[in-house]
């Protein structure tokens, strides 16, 4: 199928909202008070965006929707990527000042826009330390701290720079180089600052929002009754009994009720330590509950985090690194950044490219939204396809990209020597439970793209 436009795809949007009504275009026309040949043309692709917009409008009011879930993102990528050049983040940079030691405000931040897209889930920028210290000291006085902030934080860093953070009222430091990388949970106080007044110092941070960032709409409509989703975090057992409380008011099962299943169930585990108490909850427990509950054994886990997780650094070492795709196919040097259990979907690795072949062989692709930078000293050649052509272009250091899910792409030397990138990657939409659930789905096509009345 040829890749749809953007107004048929408005047009798809369309249609598979009033599938969800129930009305077909004869009703829809009807209550939008428009004429019937109009809705056609809007649900078929045919009619200016300005009627679709009318349509869209129409629909927000007469129906209770949310008008703006029907507004498809218009695609600002050029084959599924979107290039920042070097000179383009320079014209952005921000000088910020924060108060030194004595109170004063002097510049600690340069701040550049690096490359982003209305579909990519981070804002990532290039800044760059202006304060500049002499020790590591976490309560040193020039060291200017925020107040945290919502999106988590994943950086790498790049020359001497110190990492700073606060949890529950105390503050750390690291000494950071090229190639360390951080992560840092949403609210959490941090800075940072460089070790030298000559040499290049800054991070790259990709700041992003996760699944409660995309959930915030619903969150600011429920306001603190939005506190009741907190799950009892002091043990894995806590939490799990948390959910059950949870699973059992959902579907308004008594405890009685829950202790007679779980007895036909042949568990041990009685309904009263399955919902409160210090009882630990063993494999079998877990099986019995899940089955009684009409769960999965996975609804039932949370995994708790103590507080040396809220801020994680990583230290890459030489050592660090491996071939890759394979070591008889040494295309590209990968070195890890941090991984954490906590953020399944975010990953981070720098690539050396040291292979002059370019090519889409042995390149990457990936599920999650990528951000790459360049931020050695060498071009790197990109060849990338989103499945319909390839493309090529140079990508220059300070150059920075943004690639959709699964978009193939892979670099080159674009000189004699290797270039470094900075690679992170984040989830969208789409991750954990939407995939599962995606994935049960019998097609993709009328998930991408609605094409029929339904009923
Ligand atoms: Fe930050």
């Amino acid at each position: 199928m040829k890749a749809a436009t953007y107004l048929q795809l408005v047009g798809a949007r369309i249609l598979s909202e009033a599938n969800d009504l129930k009305r077909d275009s004869h009703a829809l026309a009807t209550e939008l008070r428009l004429d019937h040949a109009t809705i056609d043309q809007v649900i078929a692709g045919r009619a200016t965006p300005e009627i679709a917009d009318e349509v869209i409008r129409r629909m927000g009011e007469v129906y209770p929707i949310d008008e703006t879930d029907l507004r498809i993102l218009p695609d600002d990528c050029d084959s599924g990527i979107k290039i920042m050049r070097a000179e383009e983040s320079r014209a952005t940079s921000r000088i910020f000042r924060r108060p030194d030691r004595n109170g004063n405000l002097e510049p600690y931040y340069e701040y550049r826009d690096t490359a982003f897209s209305r579909l990519s889930p981070f804002r990532p920028e290039w800044i760059r330390e202006l304060r500049v210290v002499s020790d590591c000291n976490p309560d040193n006085p020039d060291a200017a701290f925020n107040h945290g902030h919502f999106l988590h934080q994943y950086s790498m860093y790049v020359g001497p720079v110190n990492h700073y953070w606060e949890i529950d009222g105390r503050r750390y430091a690291a000494e950071m180089t090229t190639g360390d990388s951080s992560y840092t949970t949403p609210f959490r106080p941090h800075t940072f600052t460089s070790r030298s007044a000559t040499e290049r110092a800054l991070i790259l941070a990709v700041a992003f929002g996760g699944n409660v960032r995309r959930a915030q709409r619903e969150l600011y409509a429920l306001g603190t009754r939005a506190e009741h989703y907190l799950l009892d975090q002091a043990t894995t057992t806590a939490a799990t009994k948390s959910l059950v409380r949870q699973y059992l008011r959902d579907a308004a099962l008594t405890v009685e009720r829950l202790d007679t299943e779980l007895r036909h169930a042949g568990a041990t585990l009685t309904a009263r330590d399955a919902v409160e108490g210090d009882r630990p909850l063993d494999a079998n427990d877990l099986d019995h509950l899940a089955a009684t509950l009409g769960v999965s054994v996975r609804d039932l886990h949370v995994p708790v985090f103590d507080d040396s997780e809220e801020v994680i650094v990583e230290h890459t070492g030489v050592d660090d690194g491996y071939p890759y795709p394979a070591s008889t196919d040494h295309r590209y040097t990968i070195r890890p950044m941090i991984r954490t259990a906590k953020m399944p979907a975010m990953r981070g690795f720098t690539a050396r490219v040291t292979t002059p072949d370019s090519d889409l062989t042995g390149g990457f692709t990936s599920s999650l939204h990528s951000w790459i930078y360049n931020y050695g000293n060498h071009a790197a050649r990109l060849c990338w396809s989103d499945g319909t052509s390839e493309r090529q272009t140079v990508v220059e250091p300070d150059d920075s990209l943004y690639i959709q899910p699964f978009v193939t792409h892979a670099f080159s030397r674009a000189d004699s020597e290797p270039a470094d990138l900075c690679v992170v990657r984040v989830a969208g939409h789409v991750s954990g439970d939407t995939q599962r659930e995606l994935s049960h789905f019998p097609s993709i096509s009328r998930v991408v793209r609605e094409d029929r009345r339904w009923f």
